[in-house]
């Protein structure tokens, strides 16, 4: 279990400021399944760094996340990371940064 802690630990660190962030299991198996999914698309504004949030939360506490994948569908040049949440949570918080004046394109999807 202490292992299992650390592995995701070290995972979450590693990849937390990646252009895409994939943590913990993110496709379909047994128990585990897509539990929320969601594409945002913002159009770029000359000169300006746009920032978008994306938030789910589990409606059941006990619930936990097992997995989340956020991939990026565009240039990659924009940014996302996990600012709260995520695995071992019931919630996660999501934030997009496109880069300067352009859009951005995120797939998101939650696994428990
Ligand atoms: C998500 O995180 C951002 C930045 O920390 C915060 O401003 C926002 O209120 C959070 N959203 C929710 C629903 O907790």
């Amino acid at each position: 279990m202490f292992l299992k802690i650390l592995y995701v630990f070290t995972v979450f660190l590693c990849v937390a400021h990646a252009k895409s962030v994939i943590v913990g299991h993110v496709y379909k198996q047994g128990s585990i399944h897509k539990v929320y999914e969601k594409t945002v698309e913002t159009s770029g504004i000359p000169l300006i760094k746009k920032t978008e949030e994306v938030y789910f939360e589990y409606p059941l506490d006990d619930q936990m996340i097992k997995g989340v994948a956020v991939m990026d569908l565009d240039n990659g040049l924009a940014e996302s990371s996990i600012n709260s949440g995520g695995l071992g949570f019931n919630f996660v918080n999501i934030t997009l940064k496109s880069e300067r004046g352009l859009g951005l394109r995120f797939r998101i999807e939650v696994y428990a």
